[in-house]
C-alpha cells in the first residue's frame, strides 16, 4: 500500500480529485503593495472557506510578529478547511510555523529549501548535501511536532531549474522522512508545459505512491495555468493556486483559470475534479480585488468584466439564440448571476441577510447592523442598491481599524484657476485634532490638512504614490470607491512601508478621504503590531514580507 508520513496517500485525497492549495494569503500576498491587514486576511481566508478550497496557505509565520498573529487568527477560526503555513528549513522558522497552527483543524506545515544549484551557489551558499540535510532534518521535524494526521509538505524551491536527479533524490529522502506532500516549483516562471509535465511524470513515478505530488507555478512567461494543467495530466494532485493570479512578480496560477479548465474539460483530465464551489469565485476574485487593491485587467479569463461580454453583433446574436455558440461556461456557474437587489428605506435586515448570504457572507448581530445602516443611508443617496455596491460595503468594513483615526468632518473651497483650501476634523483615540491647509485641489488640500493634523502625534505623514477613483456602478448617482497606495515620509533609506486605503461614498471627495485616513490607521497599526519604527516586523504587520 502507497503510505504518506504513515497514513495512506488515498486518504489524504479522495479519488478522483485534484487539491486546491490556495496562497492568496502568502504568495499572493508577496506582490508588491498587495499588503493585507489581519482583519483583511481573515476576511479573505472565510472567503476562500465558502469557495470550499481544501488548504489555505495562510502566511509565513517568521517573517514577522504581525503575520504570526494573522496565521494563528485564522486557524483558529477558520474551519472545514486545511491552514498551512510556510517555512524555510533552518532553525526558528519550522518551530513558529508550528506554533501558529498547532490549533487549527487540520493543520498543514510547508517547509522549503532551494535546490537549484544557482540558488545553493549564490543566494544559499550551501552544497547540495547541506540543503538535502537540512530539508531531511525539518521534515522529520514537522511529523514529529505534529503528529501522524497532519500534513507535511516539503517544496523544492526553482525545482524546475534543479538538476532533475538531484532533485528526484530529494523528493526520495523527505518521503522516507516523513512529507506528505512534495511540491515542484516553478519559482521562477521559467517551465514549458511539455517539459514540466515531464518532470512532473518522473516525480510521480519516483515518490507519487509515498506522497502527494504538488505543483505551484509562476507566470513569468504567461504559462502558469498551462504548466499547472499539464501538470495534473502527469499525475499532480495538488495545485498551488491563488485568486485573480495574485503573486510574486507575474504572479501565479490562477486558482479560478484552473478549477474551470479542470470543470470545463473533465475528458481531457481524466473526469478529475476539485471540490470548489464555482459560483463563489466572483465574489472571492472581487474581495480579494478590493482589499489588495489590484485591479482585475477587463480581458482577464473568468473574472474579468468582458469575460462574458459579448461586443460583436455576429457573437450577441449567437449568444441570444444559443448560449452554446460562444459561451463553453455559463457566467452563472462563476457566480454572476447578477441580480440586482432592491434596497430602500423601508427594507427589512432579513432581506439583507439573505441577500448577503447569497453573495456568500455570513453577517448577524453588531456587524449586519453595521451593514444595514449603511445600505440604507446609501439607498438614501441612490436609486438602487446593487451586489457590487453590497460586496464594496462588505469589503470596505473589513479595512476598518477599530479605535483608530476617525474622520470627523471635512469643509473645503475649491475655484476655477485659484488654489484650493480645505480643514479637517480628525479623532485619534481620545484626542479630537482640526488642522487646514491649501492645496492644488480639493484632494490634495484635505490631504495636506490630514498630514497636517497628524504629524504632531504620529510623527510621519503619508506620501501619495497612487490614487485611482472608479465608479462601483453604472449611473450618475453611483458610488465612488477611492483607492490610494502610500508611505511614509519618514521611510526613505529603506524599502518603504507601503499600504493601500479605500473610501466609499457617493460624495468622491468624502471617499478620497476616508481612503487616505484608512491608510493612515494601516501605517499606524503595522507600527503598533511590529515594534520599533521601520522594522521588518514592521512592514510586515503591515502586509509585506521582509
Ligand atoms: O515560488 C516558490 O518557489 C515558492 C515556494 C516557497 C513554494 O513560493
Ligand atoms: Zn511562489
Amino acid at each position: 500500500m502507497s503510505v504518506a508520513g504513515g497514513v495512506p496517500v488515498g486518504s489524504r485525497i479522495a479519488p478522483g480529485r485534484v487539491r486546491i492549495f490556495d496562497t492568496t494569503l502568502r504568495d499572493g500576498e508577496q506582490a508588491p503593495g498587495a499588503g493585507l491587514t489581519a482583519a483583511e486576511k481573515l476576511e479573505v481566508a472565510r472567503a476562500l472557506a465558502r469557495l470550499n478550497v481544501d488548504v489555505i496557505e495562510a502566511g509565513f509565520p517568521a517573517s514577522s510578529p504581525g503575520d504570526f498573529e494573522a496565521v494563528n487568527r485564522i486557524a483558529k477560526e477558520t474551519k472545514g478547511v486545511a491552514i498551512a503555513a510556510l517555512a524555510r528549513c533552518r532553525d526558528g522558522d519550522p518551530q513558529r510555523a508550528v506554533e501558529a497552527i498547532r490549533v487549527a483543524e487540520r493543520p498543514h506545515l510547508h517547509v522549503f529549501i532551494a535546490t537549484s544549484d544557482i540558488h545553493l551557489k549564490h543566494k544559499l551558499r550551501m552544497t547540495r548535501e547541506e540543503a538535502l540535510a537540512a530539508a531531511v532534518q525539518w521534515v522529520r521535524y514537522g511529523r514529529q511536532a505534529l503528529g501522524r494526521d497532519a500534513e507535511v509538505e516539503f517544496s523544492a524551491e526553482d525545482a524546475s531549474r534543479t538538476d532533475p536527479e538531484f532533485l528526484l533524490r530529494v523528493y526520495e529522502a523527505v518521503v522516507d522522512a516523513g512529507a506528505t506532500t512534495v511540491n515542484i516549483p516553478d519559482t521562477v516562471g521559467y517551465a514549458i508545459p511539455a517539459e514540466f509535465g515531464a518532470l512532473v511524470g518522473r516525480v510521480v513515478e519516483r515518490v507519487g505512491s509515498g506522497a502527494v505530488v504538488s505543483v505551484h507555478c509562476h507566470n513569468d512567461l504567461g504559462l502558469a495555468t498551462a504548466n499547472t494543467l499539464a501538470a495534473v495530466q502527469a499525475g499532480a494532485r495538488q495545485v498551488e493556486v491563488t485568486i485573480n493570479g495574485l503573486g510574486e512578480r507575474a504572479g501565479n496560477a490562477s486558482l479560478e483559470e484552473v478549477v474551470m479548465a479542470l470543470r470545463t474539460r473533465p475528458t481531457q483530465f481524466a473526469g478529475l475534479a476539485s471540490r470548489v464551489q464555482t459560483e463563489q469565485i466572483m465574489n472571492a476574485s472581487r474581495l480579494v480585488s478590493y482589499l489588495t487593491g489590484f485591479v482585475v485587467q477587463p480581458n482577464k479569463a473568468i473574472v474579468g468584466a468582458n469575460a462574458f461580454a459579448h461586443e460583436s453583433g455576429i457573437h450577441q446574436d449567437g449568444v441570444i439564440k444559443n448560449p452554446l455558440t460562444y459561451e463553453i461556461m455559463t457566467p452563472q456557474s462563476v457566480g454572476l448571476a447578477g441580480s440586482t437587489l432592491s434596497i430602500g428605506k423601508l427594507s427589512g435586515r432579513r432581506g439583507l441577510q439573505s441577500k448577503l448570504r447569497e453573495l456568500g457572507f455570513e453577517l448577524e448581530g453588531e456587524a449586519l447592523d453595521a451593514v444595514y445602516r449603511q445600505a440604507i443611508a446609501l439607498a438614501d443617496a441612490k436609486k438602487e442598491v446593487t451586489d457590487a455596491d453590497l460586496l464594496a460595503i462588505v469589503g470596505q468594513r473589513a479595512t476598518e481599524v477599530i479605535d483608530g483615526i476617525a474622520l470627523e468632518g471635512w469643509s473645503v473651497t475649491s475655484s476655477h484657476g485659484g488654489r484650493s483650501t480645505g480643514g479637517v476634523t480628525l479623532r485619534v483615540g481620545e484626542e479630537r485634532r482640526q488642522a487646514e491647509a491649501s492645496g492644488n485641489g480639493p484632494v490634495d488640500a484635505l490631504y495636506r490638512a490630514v498630514d497636517e493634523a497628524l504629524e504632531p502625534i504620529v510623527g510621519w505623514r503619508l506620501v501619495l504614490d497612487e490614487y485611482e477613483i472608479r465608479a462601483v456602478t453604472a449611473g450618475e448617482d453611483a458610488q465612488g470607491n477611492t483607492l490610494v497606495r502610500c508611505h511614509r515620509s519618514t521611510d526613505e533609506a529603506r524599502p518603504p512601508l507601503v499600504v493601500t486605503g479605500h473610501g466609499l461614498s457617493t460624495n468622491i471627495i468624502e471617499a478620497s478621504l476616508e481612503a487616505y485616513v484608512t491608510a493612515a490607521n494601516k501605517v499606524r497599526a503595522a507600527l503598533a503590531a511590529g515594534g520599533p519604527e521601520g522594522t521588518d516586523a514592521a512592514r510586515a504587520a503591515a502586509g509585506r514580507l521582509p
